[in-house]
């Protein structure tokens, strides 16, 4: 292949998460998720019931048309496909001792596709989707006892599907915990909010258990290779001063110490120091620090955005469903959700993450959110998404970038390669697919699929291995 900085082997492929895609949200054996009780995302309480407002509920029906949308991701080429596994199709109150077989004969038969069609699977073993009955009867991963059911449900997956999966991630976006709990870790949220207390120990028990999964894929599927899952974002300081440099270094710092965990296998003393000024006392046990010790083959992580930092807290506001909040950059444009778009930040973020932790990198979430027009061209039903086309060649060509300076990257898979129901919002009108899917935010639609302008762009890329951006 000429021309393209794209070693050979490198995973092309798309990501999408089971709460968002699969709907059937009570067949197959399946409990409750959080996710089914959150029918206007995150920033929205809660329901007491599953509502029929809430869109995930049907999702885009890939639980039934699966077949379908796995030949139309092999149509465009892929090579990976990253998908999650519903933590309550497989326990579905998340405390039982036996697994539902129903759900793990679903998986089994996405995996029997994914097969046929030579695409390498990517499996989130959790994904924004703790088990309902864990969050309201444990209090979610502020309980110690969460540790043992996930180890459970890890374990289960490993022996099922190991043979089959080389790469698995342990938790998606494991530093969202903080800033999302019910979504994140299951954490009710009382009025007033979590004490910070309650969280950093929940963020404790993740790590634990992220660290654990190593251990027993290492012992159950010796093949496997673990990596942590992480929400990226560059950080700038808003002015020159040292000031809001420093507040960068904290803000950056909040989200490092996931990775340097995952990669080190202990606390970094930053991070112990916010622990003391925040008078927080986690329950740390000699078991505990022996199970960190289990680092990650590799680090994989979600780009969208990148934001500016501040020490002044009168310049702070954010945009729509931007989890980790920050300040807007005043040199860069945004989507209509006020994600601002940064193409450069990719090729930063990718160098620090291999500086630092000197692991293979996985792109695992990378894309545009935006409201797409369904057209007619030459009888066919599309989407002209040109607009989407420029956000992923930018960003392609900032990877390319990276690889040139020598970052060891695996592979990227485009976020939400066919159309899907957003996370921070709930909608199904924030798109990023290669494919529309025909469903409405008032849950109208045919549930039809349609190639997308973007589809046959990214076929030339992975086509060409890079050499057409
Ligand atoms: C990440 C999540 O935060 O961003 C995904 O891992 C999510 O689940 C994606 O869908 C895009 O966010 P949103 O809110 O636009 O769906």
């Amino acid at each position: 292949m000429t021309n393209t900085p794209f070693p050979d082997g490198f995973l092309w492929g798309g990501a999408t998460a089971a709460n968002q895609i699969e709907g059937a949200y009570d067949e197959g054996g399946k409990g409750l998720s959080v996710q089914d009780v959150m029918p206007r995302g995150i920033s929205a309480p809660r329901s007491e019931q599953p509502t029929p407002d809430n869109l995930k509920l049907v999702g885009i029906d890939h639980y039934h048309r699966y077949a379908e949308d796995i030949a139309l991701f092999a149509e465009m080429g892929f090579g990976v496909y990253r998908f999650s596994i519903a933590w309550s199709r497989i326990f579905p109150k998340g405390d039982e001792t036996e697994p539902n077989e129903e759900g793990l004969a679903f998986y089994d038969r996405v995996l029997d596709e994914l097969e046929k069609h030579g695409i390498e699977p990517l499996v989130t073993i959790s994904h924004y989707e703790t088990p309902l009955h864990l969050a309201e009867t444990y209090g979610g991963w502020t309980n110690r006892e969460l540790i043992g059911f996930y180890e459970r449900y890890a374990r289960t997956l490993f022996a099922r599907f190991g043979a089959r999966v080389k790469y698995w991630l342990t938790f998606n976006e494991i530093n969202s915990l903080l800033h999302a709990p019910f979504m994140s870790g299951g954490i009710p949220i009382p009025e007033g909010g979590v004490p910070a207390q309650q969280l950093y120990q929940a963020m404790h028990h993740e790590l634990v258990a992220s660290a654990r999964a190593t251990r027993i894929a290492r012992e159950v599927a010796p093949e496997a290779k673990v990596g942590c899952m992480v929400l990226s974002m560059p950080i700038y300081p808003l002015t020159p001063s040292p000031d809001d440099a420093r507040a960068v270094m904290d803000a950056d710092h909040g989200n490092l110490v996931y990775g340097d965990v995952h990669t080190r296998g202990a606390y970094p003393g930053y991070f112990l120091r916010t622990l003391r000024e925040k008078g927080i006392e986690l329950e740390i046990t000699e078991q505990d620090r022996d199970d960190l010790t289990n680092t990650v083959d590799f680090v994989s992580f979600s780009y969208y955005m990148s934001i500016a930092e501040t020490a002044d807290p009168a310049k702070r506001a954010q945009g729509e469903g931007n989890i980790m909040g920050g300040v807007s950059n005043p040199t860069l444009e945004a989507s209509e959700w006020g994600w601002q778009i940064d193409p450069v930040g990719l090729r930063l973020v990718l160098n620090q993450f291999w500086d630092r932790w000197q692991k293979p990198l996985f792109i695992v979430e990378n894309g545009l959110g935006a409201r797409d027009q369904l057209v007619e061209v030459d009888g066919e039903k599309t989407v002209v998404d040109d607009y989407r086309i420029a956000y992923l060649n930018d960003h392609l060509v900032q990877v390319g970038e990276a690889l040139e300076d020598g970052v060891d990257v695996l592979g990227y898979t485009s976020w939400g390669c066919i159309d899907i129901v957003s996370a921070s919002t709930a909608q199904l009108s924030k798109r990023y697919g290669f494919i529309y899917v025909d469903r409405n935010d008032d849950g109208t639609g045919t549930l039809d699929r349609y190639r997308k302008k973007s589809f046959g762009w990214y076929a030339d890329v992975i086509r060409s291995n890079g050499a057409s951006l």
